[in-house]
Protein backbone atom coordinates (compact mmCIF):
# COMPACT_ATOMS: atom_id res chain seq x y z
CA UNK A 1 0.00 0.00 0.00
CA UNK A 2 1.40 3.13 -0.61
CA UNK A 3 -0.43 5.75 0.98
CA UNK A 4 2.50 6.62 3.57
CA UNK A 5 5.06 7.65 0.59
CA UNK A 6 2.18 9.35 -0.98
CA UNK A 7 2.13 11.29 2.91
CA UNK A 8 5.61 11.95 2.42
CA UNK A 9 5.03 13.56 -1.21
CA UNK A 10 2.80 15.56 0.00
CA UNK A 11 3.84 16.96 3.36
CA UNK A 12 0.05 16.47 4.33
CA UNK A 13 -1.24 14.25 7.18
CA UNK A 14 -4.39 12.91 5.26
CA UNK A 15 -5.40 9.26 6.68
CA UNK A 16 -6.51 7.90 3.41
CA UNK A 17 -7.36 4.52 5.43
CA UNK A 18 -9.90 6.20 7.75
CA UNK A 19 -11.34 8.39 4.56
CA UNK A 20 -11.31 5.13 2.58
CA UNK A 21 -13.39 2.88 5.49
CA UNK A 22 -16.21 6.00 5.52
CA UNK A 23 -16.98 5.43 1.72
CA UNK A 24 -18.39 2.13 1.71
CA UNK A 25 -18.94 1.73 -1.86
CA UNK A 26 -15.09 1.66 -2.32
CA UNK A 27 -14.60 -2.15 -1.36
CA UNK A 28 -16.98 -2.46 -4.90
CA UNK A 29 -15.59 -5.39 -7.29
CA UNK A 30 -15.41 -5.87 -11.09
CA UNK A 31 -14.94 -9.18 -11.97
CA UNK A 32 -12.46 -9.97 -8.89
CA UNK A 33 -10.97 -6.55 -9.38
CA UNK A 34 -11.49 -3.26 -6.47
CA UNK A 35 -13.44 -0.98 -8.55
CA UNK A 36 -11.26 2.49 -8.65
CA UNK A 37 -13.39 5.79 -8.89
CA UNK A 38 -11.55 7.73 -11.32
CA UNK A 39 -15.25 9.21 -12.38
CA UNK A 40 -15.61 11.63 -9.29
CA UNK A 41 -15.92 14.77 -12.18
CA UNK A 42 -19.17 12.95 -12.74
CA UNK A 43 -20.15 12.11 -9.32
CA UNK A 44 -18.09 11.24 -5.79
CA UNK A 45 -19.22 8.15 -3.81
CA UNK A 46 -20.90 8.93 -0.64
CA UNK A 47 -19.43 8.53 3.27
CA UNK A 48 -21.66 6.50 5.50
CA UNK A 49 -22.26 9.80 7.31
CA UNK A 50 -24.49 10.83 4.51
CA UNK A 51 -26.19 7.56 4.22
CA UNK A 52 -26.98 7.34 7.75
CA UNK A 53 -28.14 11.34 7.76
CA UNK A 54 -30.95 9.90 5.24
CA UNK A 55 -31.53 7.08 6.18
CA UNK A 56 -32.37 8.75 10.38
CA UNK A 57 -34.13 11.40 8.54
CA UNK A 58 -36.91 9.44 6.75
CA UNK A 59 -36.93 7.47 10.57
CA UNK A 60 -37.73 10.12 12.01
CA UNK A 61 -38.21 13.10 10.78
CA UNK A 62 -40.20 12.64 7.47
CA UNK A 63 -42.99 14.91 7.24
CA UNK A 64 -43.88 18.22 4.94
CA UNK A 65 -42.67 21.34 6.76
CA UNK A 66 -44.53 23.81 8.80
CA UNK A 67 -46.88 21.62 10.34
CA UNK A 68 -48.09 21.56 13.93
CA UNK A 69 -46.18 17.85 14.76
CA UNK A 70 -43.08 16.80 15.96
CA UNK A 71 -41.81 14.85 12.10
CA UNK A 72 -42.94 18.57 10.33
CA UNK A 73 -40.89 20.59 13.23
CA UNK A 74 -37.87 18.07 12.53
CA UNK A 75 -37.82 18.48 8.99
CA UNK A 76 -37.68 22.42 9.43
CA UNK A 77 -34.69 22.05 12.27
CA UNK A 78 -32.46 19.85 9.77
CA UNK A 79 -33.40 22.32 7.03
CA UNK A 80 -31.93 25.37 8.93
CA UNK A 81 -28.86 22.63 10.09
CA UNK A 82 -28.27 22.06 6.35
CA UNK A 83 -28.36 25.29 5.53
CA UNK A 84 -26.41 26.57 8.24
CA UNK A 85 -23.96 23.53 7.43
CA UNK A 86 -23.35 24.93 3.57
CA UNK A 87 -23.28 28.63 5.17
CA UNK A 88 -19.67 26.97 6.54
CA UNK A 89 -19.17 26.01 3.44
CA UNK A 90 -19.15 28.84 1.54
CA UNK A 91 -18.74 31.02 4.16
CA UNK A 92 -21.85 33.20 4.47
CA UNK A 93 -25.09 34.10 6.11
CA UNK A 94 -27.67 30.91 6.32
CA UNK A 95 -30.50 33.05 4.28
CA UNK A 96 -28.16 33.21 1.78
CA UNK A 97 -27.95 29.61 1.11
CA UNK A 98 -30.75 28.46 -1.33
CA UNK A 99 -31.39 24.44 -2.37
CA UNK A 100 -32.15 23.13 -5.43
CA UNK A 101 -32.58 20.10 -7.53
CA UNK A 102 -29.30 20.47 -9.25
CA UNK A 103 -27.04 23.13 -10.44
CA UNK A 104 -28.74 23.28 -14.20
CA UNK A 105 -31.76 23.83 -12.78
CA UNK A 106 -30.66 26.37 -10.21
CA UNK A 107 -29.20 28.13 -12.84
CA UNK A 108 -32.11 27.96 -15.07
CA UNK A 109 -34.38 29.89 -12.44
CA UNK A 110 -32.27 32.30 -11.44
CA UNK A 111 -31.42 33.04 -15.41
CA UNK A 112 -34.93 33.70 -15.81
CA UNK A 113 -35.21 35.57 -12.94
CA UNK A 114 -32.44 38.28 -13.53
CA UNK A 115 -33.43 38.01 -17.24
CA UNK A 116 -37.42 39.46 -16.11
CA UNK A 117 -35.31 42.90 -15.35
CA UNK A 118 -32.91 42.90 -18.49
CA UNK A 119 -33.85 44.58 -21.32
CA UNK A 120 -32.89 43.86 -25.54
CA UNK A 121 -29.21 45.31 -25.79
CA UNK A 122 -28.00 44.15 -22.38
CA UNK A 123 -25.03 42.17 -22.28
CA UNK A 124 -23.93 39.16 -20.59
CA UNK A 125 -20.32 37.24 -20.36
CA UNK A 126 -20.18 33.30 -20.66
CA UNK A 127 -16.55 31.49 -21.63
CA UNK A 128 -15.55 28.66 -24.00
CA UNK A 129 -14.26 26.66 -20.91
CA UNK A 130 -17.16 26.20 -19.37
CA UNK A 131 -19.94 23.49 -18.77
CA UNK A 132 -23.23 24.14 -21.17
CA UNK A 133 -24.94 24.45 -17.55
CA UNK A 134 -23.47 27.91 -17.48
CA UNK A 135 -23.69 28.87 -21.05
CA UNK A 136 -27.29 27.49 -22.48
CA UNK A 137 -29.34 29.43 -19.51
CA UNK A 138 -27.49 32.84 -20.22
CA UNK A 139 -28.12 32.35 -23.44
CA UNK A 140 -31.81 31.82 -23.47
CA UNK A 141 -31.80 35.13 -22.86
CA UNK A 142 -30.77 35.99 -26.24
CA UNK A 143 -34.83 35.06 -26.90
CA UNK A 144 -35.45 38.87 -25.27
CA UNK A 145 -32.92 40.59 -27.18
CA UNK A 146 -29.93 40.28 -24.29
CA UNK A 147 -26.50 40.28 -25.98
CA UNK A 148 -24.61 37.15 -24.73
CA UNK A 149 -20.62 37.36 -25.84
CA UNK A 150 -18.02 34.22 -25.35
CA UNK A 151 -14.70 35.01 -23.80
CA UNK A 152 -12.15 32.47 -25.58
CA UNK A 153 -9.24 29.86 -23.99
CA UNK A 154 -5.64 30.50 -24.81
CA UNK A 155 -5.02 26.74 -26.63
CA UNK A 156 -2.14 25.88 -25.63
CA UNK A 157 -2.62 25.28 -21.22
CA UNK A 158 -6.38 25.67 -22.12
CA UNK A 159 -6.50 28.45 -19.64
CA UNK A 160 -9.42 31.63 -19.68
CA UNK A 161 -7.96 34.83 -22.11
CA UNK A 162 -8.15 36.95 -19.40
CA UNK A 163 -7.86 39.83 -22.16
CA UNK A 164 -10.53 38.67 -24.17
CA UNK A 165 -12.49 38.22 -21.35
CA UNK A 166 -11.51 41.96 -20.50
CA UNK A 167 -12.22 43.13 -23.76
CA UNK A 168 -15.99 41.83 -23.99
CA UNK A 169 -16.88 43.24 -20.26
CA UNK A 170 -18.12 46.95 -21.06
CA UNK A 171 -20.76 49.38 -19.58
CA UNK A 172 -23.57 47.39 -21.12
CA UNK A 173 -22.49 43.94 -19.40
CA UNK A 174 -24.91 43.21 -16.82
CA UNK A 175 -23.37 39.45 -15.93
CA UNK A 176 -20.62 37.94 -16.33
CA UNK A 177 -20.63 34.16 -15.92
CA UNK A 178 -17.32 32.00 -15.64
CA UNK A 179 -16.54 28.84 -13.82
CA UNK A 180 -14.13 28.36 -11.07
CA UNK A 181 -12.57 24.99 -12.46
CA UNK A 182 -13.16 23.31 -15.66
CA UNK A 183 -14.50 19.79 -15.36
CA UNK A 184 -12.73 18.98 -18.38
CA UNK A 185 -9.18 19.90 -18.43
CA UNK A 186 -8.93 21.22 -14.68
CA UNK A 187 -8.21 24.74 -15.01
CA UNK A 188 -8.97 26.97 -12.21
CA UNK A 189 -9.95 30.87 -12.86
CA UNK A 190 -9.04 33.71 -10.76
CA UNK A 191 -12.51 34.25 -9.99
CA UNK A 192 -11.92 36.62 -7.25
CA UNK A 193 -10.00 38.75 -10.12
CA UNK A 194 -12.71 38.70 -12.74
CA UNK A 195 -15.27 39.37 -9.75
CA UNK A 196 -13.43 42.83 -9.79
CA UNK A 197 -13.55 43.39 -13.55
CA UNK A 198 -17.43 42.75 -13.75
CA UNK A 199 -17.98 44.80 -10.38
CA UNK A 200 -15.88 47.63 -12.32
CA UNK A 201 -18.28 47.69 -15.00
CA UNK A 202 -21.66 47.49 -12.77
CA UNK A 203 -22.06 43.56 -13.97
CA UNK A 204 -22.96 40.69 -11.50
CA UNK A 205 -20.62 37.59 -11.11
CA UNK A 206 -21.98 34.42 -11.37
CA UNK A 207 -19.85 31.43 -10.43
CA UNK A 208 -20.14 28.13 -11.42
CA UNK A 209 -18.16 26.09 -8.60
CA UNK A 210 -19.31 22.71 -9.61
CA UNK A 211 -16.01 21.25 -10.40
CA UNK A 212 -14.26 23.15 -7.71
CA UNK A 213 -16.05 22.51 -5.22
CA UNK A 214 -14.55 19.07 -4.20
CA UNK A 215 -10.93 20.28 -4.91
CA UNK A 216 -10.65 23.44 -2.99
CA UNK A 217 -11.76 25.63 -0.01
CA UNK A 218 -15.31 27.71 -1.50
CA UNK A 219 -14.55 31.93 0.14
CA UNK A 220 -17.13 33.72 -1.49
CA UNK A 221 -16.59 36.41 0.95
CA UNK A 222 -12.95 36.34 -0.57
CA UNK A 223 -14.62 36.15 -4.18
CA UNK A 224 -16.56 38.70 -3.30
CA UNK A 225 -19.34 37.26 -6.41
CA UNK A 226 -23.23 37.85 -6.52
CA UNK A 227 -24.38 34.34 -7.05
CA UNK A 228 -22.06 30.89 -6.97
CA UNK A 229 -23.93 27.20 -7.34
CA UNK A 230 -22.22 24.36 -6.92
CA UNK A 231 -24.16 20.31 -6.95
CA UNK A 232 -23.94 17.97 -3.83
CA UNK A 233 -23.18 15.35 -5.56
CA UNK A 234 -19.90 16.42 -6.53
CA UNK A 235 -18.73 16.41 -3.77
CA UNK A 236 -19.26 13.37 -1.84
CA UNK A 237 -23.11 14.45 -0.84
CA UNK A 238 -26.25 13.45 -2.48
CA UNK A 239 -28.01 14.25 -5.72
CA UNK A 240 -29.06 17.72 -5.21
CA UNK A 241 -27.14 21.47 -5.96
CA UNK A 242 -27.16 24.71 -4.02
CA UNK A 243 -26.74 28.33 -4.56
CA UNK A 244 -25.04 31.34 -3.04
CA UNK A 245 -26.55 34.41 -3.72
CA UNK A 246 -25.87 37.60 -1.53
CA UNK A 247 -28.77 38.55 0.35
CA UNK A 248 -29.70 42.06 -1.36
CA UNK A 249 -29.98 40.05 -4.84
CA UNK A 250 -31.79 37.20 -3.71
CA UNK A 251 -34.26 39.38 -2.30
CA UNK A 252 -34.24 41.88 -4.83
CA UNK A 253 -34.65 39.46 -7.71
CA UNK A 254 -38.18 37.61 -7.97
CA UNK A 255 -38.57 33.98 -8.76
CA UNK A 256 -41.53 32.51 -10.81
CA UNK A 257 -43.60 30.67 -8.23
CA UNK A 258 -46.67 29.94 -7.39
CA UNK A 259 -49.32 31.90 -5.61
CA UNK A 260 -48.99 30.51 -1.95
CA UNK A 261 -45.45 29.19 -1.56
CA UNK A 262 -43.68 32.23 0.58
CA UNK A 263 -42.20 35.56 -0.62
CA UNK A 264 -40.09 35.30 1.72
CA UNK A 265 -35.84 34.35 0.38
CA UNK A 266 -34.58 32.09 0.49
CA UNK A 267 -37.26 29.78 0.26
CA UNK A 268 -39.21 31.46 -2.29
CA UNK A 269 -36.23 30.33 -4.55
CA UNK A 270 -37.00 26.59 -3.53
CA UNK A 271 -39.68 25.64 -5.97
CA UNK A 272 -42.34 22.80 -4.71
CA UNK A 273 -41.42 20.31 -1.36
CA UNK A 274 -38.08 19.74 -1.70
CA UNK A 275 -35.76 16.68 -1.06
CA UNK A 276 -35.96 16.71 2.08
CA UNK A 277 -33.91 13.54 2.70
CA UNK A 278 -31.26 14.70 0.46
CA UNK A 279 -31.50 18.14 2.69
CA UNK A 280 -30.37 15.72 5.50
CA UNK A 281 -27.86 14.24 3.53
CA UNK A 282 -26.30 18.03 2.15
CA UNK A 283 -25.77 18.92 5.87
CA UNK A 284 -24.04 15.49 6.85
CA UNK A 285 -21.81 15.68 3.58
CA UNK A 286 -20.58 19.24 4.86
CA UNK A 287 -19.54 17.67 8.37
CA UNK A 288 -18.13 14.72 6.96
CA UNK A 289 -15.60 16.85 5.44
CA UNK A 290 -15.36 18.82 8.78
CA UNK A 291 -15.01 15.25 10.68
CA UNK A 292 -11.93 14.67 8.02
CA UNK A 293 -10.84 18.16 8.59
CA UNK A 294 -10.81 17.86 12.76
CA UNK A 295 -8.38 14.58 12.23
CA UNK A 296 -5.68 16.61 9.63
CA UNK A 297 -5.79 19.49 12.72
CA UNK A 298 -6.65 18.84 15.84
CA UNK A 299 -7.08 22.24 16.44
CA UNK A 300 -9.72 23.55 14.22
CA UNK A 301 -12.39 25.45 16.66
CA UNK A 302 -14.99 26.27 14.19
CA UNK A 303 -16.69 24.20 11.76
CA UNK A 304 -15.38 26.34 8.78
CA UNK A 305 -11.36 25.97 10.37
CA UNK A 306 -12.03 22.27 9.81
CA UNK A 307 -13.51 22.59 6.29
CA UNK A 308 -10.35 24.46 5.98
CA UNK A 309 -8.05 22.30 7.42
CA UNK A 310 -10.02 19.33 5.45
CA UNK A 311 -8.97 21.04 2.23
CA UNK A 312 -5.51 22.11 3.34
CA UNK A 313 -4.66 18.26 3.89
CA UNK A 314 -6.57 17.06 0.56
CA UNK A 315 -5.26 19.38 -2.11
CA UNK A 316 -1.67 18.61 -1.74
CA UNK A 317 -2.17 14.87 -1.46
CA UNK A 318 -4.51 15.15 -4.75
CA UNK A 319 -1.97 17.50 -6.46
CA UNK A 320 0.61 14.16 -5.60
CA UNK A 321 -1.44 11.62 -7.26
CA UNK A 322 -1.89 14.25 -10.28
CA UNK A 323 2.08 14.36 -10.61
CA UNK A 324 1.66 10.63 -10.55
CA UNK A 325 -0.18 10.43 -13.37
CA UNK A 326 0.67 13.11 -15.47
CA UNK A 327 4.32 11.36 -14.87
CA UNK A 328 2.53 8.02 -16.08
CA UNK A 329 0.38 9.40 -19.06
CA UNK A 330 3.58 11.55 -20.51
CA UNK A 331 5.58 8.53 -20.53
CA UNK A 332 2.84 6.57 -22.87
CA UNK A 333 3.64 7.38 -26.02
CA UNK A 334 0.97 9.00 -28.19
CA UNK A 335 -0.68 10.40 -24.90
CA UNK A 336 -1.78 14.14 -25.62
CA UNK A 337 -2.66 15.55 -22.48
CA UNK A 338 -5.17 18.96 -22.62
CA UNK A 339 -4.62 21.43 -20.27
CA UNK A 340 -2.04 22.65 -18.04
CA UNK A 341 1.04 20.25 -17.35
CA UNK A 342 4.04 22.47 -16.16
CA UNK A 343 4.93 20.78 -12.42
CA UNK A 344 5.38 24.55 -11.46
CA UNK A 345 1.61 25.49 -12.47
CA UNK A 346 -0.01 22.37 -10.72
CA UNK A 347 -2.12 25.15 -8.48
CA UNK A 348 -3.73 27.00 -11.48
CA UNK A 349 -5.61 23.53 -11.77
CA UNK A 350 -7.38 21.00 -9.84
CA UNK A 351 -6.68 17.11 -10.69
CA UNK A 352 -8.61 16.54 -13.42
CA UNK A 353 -6.86 15.19 -16.43
CA UNK A 354 -8.29 14.73 -19.56
CA UNK A 355 -6.96 13.62 -22.64
CA UNK A 356 -6.38 11.48 -26.24
CA UNK A 357 -4.48 8.43 -27.20
CA UNK A 358 -3.50 8.91 -30.90
CA UNK A 359 -6.96 8.32 -33.04
CA UNK A 360 -8.24 6.01 -30.45
CA UNK A 361 -11.85 6.87 -29.35
CA UNK A 362 -11.94 7.78 -25.85
CA UNK A 363 -14.88 5.09 -25.66
CA UNK A 364 -13.20 2.11 -26.46
CA UNK A 365 -10.80 3.63 -23.91
CA UNK A 366 -13.51 3.95 -21.42
CA UNK A 367 -15.03 0.89 -21.99
CA UNK A 368 -11.55 -1.08 -22.06
CA UNK A 369 -10.73 0.54 -18.17
CA UNK A 370 -14.33 0.03 -17.02
CA UNK A 371 -13.71 -4.16 -17.72
CA UNK A 372 -10.99 -3.88 -15.32
CA UNK A 373 -12.32 -1.98 -12.61
CA UNK A 374 -11.10 1.32 -13.46
CA UNK A 375 -13.90 4.00 -13.72
CA UNK A 376 -13.26 6.70 -16.18
CA UNK A 377 -15.78 9.17 -18.45
CA UNK A 378 -15.47 9.51 -22.02
CA UNK A 379 -17.30 12.36 -24.35
CA UNK A 380 -17.47 16.20 -23.73
CA UNK A 381 -18.89 16.01 -19.90
CA UNK A 382 -21.58 18.68 -21.46
CA UNK A 383 -18.69 21.19 -21.98
CA UNK A 384 -19.61 21.25 -25.55
CA UNK A 385 -18.09 24.73 -26.48
CA UNK A 386 -14.55 23.23 -25.05
CA UNK A 387 -14.71 20.34 -26.74
CA UNK A 388 -14.82 22.00 -30.02
CA UNK A 389 -12.55 24.59 -29.38
CA UNK A 390 -9.88 21.55 -29.09
CA UNK A 391 -11.72 20.19 -32.04
CA UNK A 392 -12.57 16.31 -30.19
CA UNK A 393 -16.06 17.13 -30.80
CA UNK A 394 -16.19 15.46 -33.72
CA UNK A 395 -13.18 12.51 -32.49
CA UNK A 396 -15.51 11.08 -29.49
CA UNK A 397 -13.87 14.12 -27.09
CA UNK A 398 -11.44 12.66 -24.43
CA UNK A 399 -10.95 10.40 -21.77
CA UNK A 400 -11.01 12.13 -18.38
CA UNK A 401 -9.57 11.11 -15.17
CA UNK A 402 -10.62 12.44 -11.61
CA UNK A 403 -8.71 12.36 -8.26
CA UNK A 404 -10.45 13.27 -5.00
CA UNK A 405 -8.68 12.45 -1.90
CA UNK A 406 -9.84 8.73 -1.28
CA UNK A 407 -8.28 7.79 -4.55
CA UNK A 408 -4.59 5.75 -4.26
CA UNK A 409 -1.51 5.75 -5.76
CA UNK A 410 -2.21 2.31 -6.91
CA UNK A 411 -4.97 3.19 -8.39
CA UNK A 412 -3.05 5.13 -10.58
CA UNK A 413 -0.33 2.68 -10.69
CA UNK A 414 -3.15 0.55 -12.15
CA UNK A 415 -4.68 2.65 -14.52
CA UNK A 416 -1.05 3.25 -16.31
CA UNK A 417 -0.46 -0.34 -16.39
CA UNK A 418 -4.17 -0.63 -17.98
CA UNK A 419 -3.30 2.42 -20.23
CA UNK A 420 -0.07 0.53 -21.30
CA UNK A 421 -2.09 -2.78 -22.08
CA UNK A 422 -4.61 -1.08 -24.14
CA UNK A 423 -2.18 0.88 -25.75
CA UNK A 424 0.20 -2.77 -26.88
CA UNK A 425 -3.56 -4.45 -28.06
C1 LIG B 1 -18.51 22.43 -14.11
C2 LIG B 1 -19.91 21.92 -14.13
N1 LIG B 1 -20.92 22.80 -14.14
C3 LIG B 1 -22.20 22.42 -14.13
C4 LIG B 1 -22.54 21.09 -14.13
C5 LIG B 1 -23.99 20.71 -14.11
O1 LIG B 1 -24.28 20.16 -12.90
P1 LIG B 1 -25.67 19.42 -12.64
O2 LIG B 1 -25.68 18.22 -13.53
O3 LIG B 1 -25.63 19.10 -11.21
O4 LIG B 1 -26.75 20.36 -13.00
C6 LIG B 1 -21.54 20.13 -14.14
C7 LIG B 1 -21.86 18.70 -14.18
O5 LIG B 1 -21.08 17.87 -14.51
C8 LIG B 1 -20.19 20.55 -14.12
O6 LIG B 1 -19.18 19.68 -14.10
Amino acid sequence: MSTPVMQEMSGARLDVAWVRQQFPSLKEQVTGAPAAFLDGPAGTQVPRQVMDAITNYLTHANANTYGMFATSRRTNEMILAARAAMADFFNCAAEEVVFGQNMTTITLALARAIGRELKAGDEIVVTTLDHDANVGPWRALEEKGVVVRQADIREADCTLDLADLRSKINGKTKLVAVGYASNIVGTINPVAEITKMAHAAGALMFVDAVHYAPHGLIDVKAIDCDFLVCSLYKFFGPHMGTLYGKKEHLERFKPYKVRPATNVSPECWETGTQVHELIAGIGAAVDYIAELGRKCDVTARTRREALAAAYATTVPYERALLMKLVDGLEALPGVKIYGITERGRFDERCSTISFRIGEHNPTQIASFLGERGIFTWDGNFYALNLSERLGVEEKGGVLRVGIVHYNTADEIDRLISALKEFRAN
